[in-house]
């Protein structure tokens, strides 16, 4: 499941309308590279769960039948078949979360729509992967081996590690054994440096707990919180995984991010540097 249900208050004023998925990352909106992943990762279904206002999401992955013909008569059939392509890319369900309550009442509003047999991926769709395999490969593939709960962990310099959630891990990893998880701690209250990212496989008892957590950290209902008892009951493992994650929740990062993803694009790149090597020489 996808939570997209936020309201993008640290992109305001691009995303006073505008949902913050939808943001383009190079020649595509920011949700999209995030779908593509669990697609390239072996997942053929997702639950969206947007908020009102956010109907362009659905919009975009919606076929277009008549802007594919018109594409195809204008003789661009590149374009018309990379349009299908969004429109086909998986099976996709649309869940509202009504009121901006957490991550954690996110997760359970999808609950209904997602089955209580099999472990549930979780792609934030704030963070775009870059490596291979795919990042939620590398965790359904610790998930088939352990049939843990599984988080995705990286190294974060200590003064930024209060903006995630952060784990106690036992053993030398790459595949951690987690013993508890805690919310946004202070740097000083932080048992490790290794933050929790935008991927989660999650089994049935984080689902079976998350009916019951209340609020926590910033008042909102945590998925950290909800995971905390599987791991304290020892189901629950974190990779520190390889590959680079880009993030693109904020002007700042996505501004980077950016300028990251079209640095490295083939078609795109080289329009880039020249136009960064006018300024340079220009001193502006
Ligand atoms: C959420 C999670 C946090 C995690 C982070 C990763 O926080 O609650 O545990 O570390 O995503 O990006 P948010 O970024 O929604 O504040």
């Amino acid at each position: 499941m996808v939570p997209a249900g936020g309201l993008g208050t640290r992109f305001l004023p691009a995303t006073k309308a505008l949902p913050k998925e939808m943001v383009p990352v190079g020649d595509r909106p920011a949700i999209q590279w995030g779908l593509e992943e669990a697609v390239a990762s072996g997942i053929h279904r997702a639950v969206i769960v947007t908020a009102p206002g956010k109907d362009l999401i659905r919009a975009h992955f919606t076929p277009d039948p008549s802007l594919e013909s018109l594409l195809s008569e204008r003789g661009n059939q590149e374009m018309a078949d990379r349009v299908r392509a969004i429109g086909h890319l998986l099976d996709l369900e649309f869940v509202e979360q009504l009121q901006p309550l957490g991550l954690g009442h996110a997760v359970l509003c999808a609950a209904p729509s997602l089955g209580t047999e099999e472990a549930v991926a979780v792609l934030l769709p704030d963070d775009l992967f870059s490596g291979s395999p795919p990042l939620l490969a590398q965790l359904l593939q610790a998930h088939t081996a352990t049939r843990c709960t599984v988080l995705a962990l990286r190294r974060c310099p200590r003064d930024q590690i209060s903006r995630y959630g952060v784990a106690t891990v036992e053993g030398d990893g790459p595949v951690f054994k987690v013993s508890d998880v805690v919310e946004k701690p202070a740097p000083e209250d932080a048992p490790s440096d290794l933050a929790i990212m935008g991927r989660y496989i999650l089994t049935q008892d984080v689902f079976r707990a998350l009916a019951t957590t209340g609020p926590g950290a910033l008042g909102e209902i945590q998925l950290t919180d909800a995971i905390r008892g599987a791991a304290r009951s020892g189901q629950v493992v974190g990779v520190e995984f390889s590959g680079e994650l880009l993030d693109v929740g904020t002007l700042d990062s996505w501004l980077a991010t950016n300028a990251a993803v079209v640095w490295r694009d083939p078609e795109l790149g080289p329009a880039l540097r020249a136009r960064v090597a006018e300024l340079e020489a220009a001193g502006s």
